[in-house]
């Protein structure tokens, strides 16, 4: 049935622009995400360039990936990225302590991913090792990459075959320090960041360095609060947070196989991104109420058990409609917040997690996930137009989350574009907008729906769910009227 309209307030303002990076993308050493994902090696059957696949290239460099972070997560903490540079042959193995405990040749490293991000178009973001590291591990890597005159690291690289510097700017001092990194208190964290820090140069390279520290788990707000106040602020860019959405932490469940119970609450997680959001960007006001310092989703995604007969620590699963929500929701949330949220990076790209492609041998398929990021690229860089509404609620067994997710933006030819978001599993929701302050004839639209949750795209049937034409609204005189099917992703644009 088809519940009560909504009406959305519009705001149309010229100064907060969508940052680029909130459509960001996190590619760690887990599973078959680096290898035999994204790098099947220079030879490979699988076309390749220099060792990475070129559907996989094509497929993001569509996607306009603004920045991508390596090499962890948790592997991050472990990895010494000295191992992974000069001849290949010569190269000592790593095993993966928290992913599998498999034995890597360190085959991909420095040089192979930022060479990676040049042929993307995308920003380089290195996660550095804190837990297991040293501080001149740390400042070394700096000025490997980034350093272009003469200096024992800039020398190592060249005699690695690169000439000019990559001018890395995006940092991370660590990941999860508080659990993988080093089960350290906020208090011990912020003095080691401090530390650290304070050796990170950025030489002569004209980017100068954007220091992200490693954030709050979910609701720690606590860990916010002291990086916030015990960091100065001149060294530090950045505070990350990790969210993930779930059914619950400890009985995951199916990727595919789920009840709408299971869906209920995965979406519940998903939608408490907005109060996560909130509230670290209060704490952050309060300390720093210019708004110098940005919040960083360096993780986020669904998460499920991994698919069965797949190795139980490379966090491998499908992904359906359910995953298409997730994103939708989540990105609305990130856009709404920008104004802090400046960097968001799904969690992973390939193969791990709630992927926006998967592989299999020569094969490989685009998710849910990687339609709804594609719809939403058009928001990079964009103005947000601020939205506000009063949902129509999606309930389930006495209790009820806002069904319907909006944000809007405008670009730099003055293009509309509104991405709309229908949680609900059964009711179709309309959506009504006042845009007679706009410029606007018309609009174009797309959408992404499917006839069950639980699609999604198989090897054998790789464009089950992809982007359709949407017909379904109505725009006269200025007011646009959208009629949302169950579980549907809408972007449209204006002509
Ligand atoms: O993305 C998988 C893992 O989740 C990351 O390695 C870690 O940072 C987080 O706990």
């Amino acid at each position: 049935g088809l519940s009560a309209q909504t009406k959305v307030d519009i705001e149309d303002q010229d100064s907060l622009l969508i940052n680029r990076n909130i459509y960001g993308h996190f590619a760690e050493h887990l599973g078959r995400s680096i290898y035999d994902g994204l790098y099947v090696g220079e030879a490979s059957d699988i076309p390749n360039t220099d060792g990475v696949r070129n559907d996989l290239i094509e497929a993001l460099k569509n996607l306009q990936i603004p920045i991508l972070r390596w090499p962890g997560g948790c592997f991050a903490d472990t990895y010494h990225w000295m191992d992974g540079i000069g001849p290949k042959e010569d190269r000592p193995t790593i095993v993966n302590q928290w992913w599998g405990g498999v034995t890597e040749d360190n085959s991909f490293g420095t040089h192979n991913f930022l060479n990676l991000c040049e042929e993307l178009g995308a920003e380089p973001y290195l996660a550095a090792n804190i837990g297991s590291g040293t501080v001149k591990e740390f400042a070394d890597w700096i000025q490997y990459v980034n350093h272009d005159g003469t200096s024992p690291m800039a020398d190592l690289r060249k005699e690695n075959g690169r000439e000019k510097s990559w001018g890395v700017k995006y940092w991370g001092v660590g990941n999860e320090m508080w659990g993988c990194g080093g089960n350290m208190t906020p208090e011990y964290y912020a003095n080691l960041y401090r530390q650290y820090a304070t050796f990170m140069t950025s030489w002569d390279n004209e980017t100068g360095l954007y220091r992200i520290a490693s954030g709050a788990n979910v609701d720690d707000y606590h860990w916010t609060e002291v990086l916030m106040r015990d960091v100065p602020h001149n060294l530090i860019e950045g505070v990350a947070l990790h969210s993930y959405s779930f059914v619950e932490w400890g009985n995951k469940g199916d990727a595919v196989d789920f009840n709408e119970a299971q869906y209920f609450s995965t979406m519940h997680t998903a939608l408490r991104m907005e109060e996560l959001v909130t509230k670290h960007s209060a704490i952050m006001d309060k300390y720093d109420p210019k708004g110098n310092i940005e919040l960083i989703v360096d993780e986020w995604g669904g998460w499920y058990d991994v698919q069965e007969d797949t190795n139980p620590g490379f966090l491998y699963q499908q992904n359906t409609m359910r995953d298409a929500m997730i994103a939708g929701v989540s990105l609305n949330i990130f856009n709404n917040h920008s104004k802090r949220v400046k960097m968001a990076n799904l969690a992973q790209t390939v193969n791990v997690l709630q992927a926006v492609a998967l592989t299999d041998g020569a094969k490989m398929l685009l998710t849910p996930t990687y339609h709804v990021m594609e719809m939403y690229k058009v928001h990079q860089d964009a103005k947000l137009l601020p939205v506000s509404f009063d949902s129509p609620q999606y309930s389930y067994e006495g209790e009820s989350l806002p069904a319907v997710s909006v944000s809007a933006s405008k670009d730099d030819k003055n293009v509309i574009h509104i991405s709309a978001v229908n949680i609900d599993s059964e009711k179709e929701n309309e959506v009504e907008f006042d845009l007679s302050g706009f410029d606007i004839d018309d609009f174009d639209a797309e959408i992404l729906v499917s006839d069950k949750l639980q699609d999604h795209n198989t090897f054998d049937i790789p464009e089950k769910i992809i982007p359709k034409q949407f017909k379904d609204f109505k725009f006269k005189r200025g007011n646009l009227k959208i009629t949302l099917p169950p579980f549907s992703v809408v972007v449209l644009e204006s002509k």
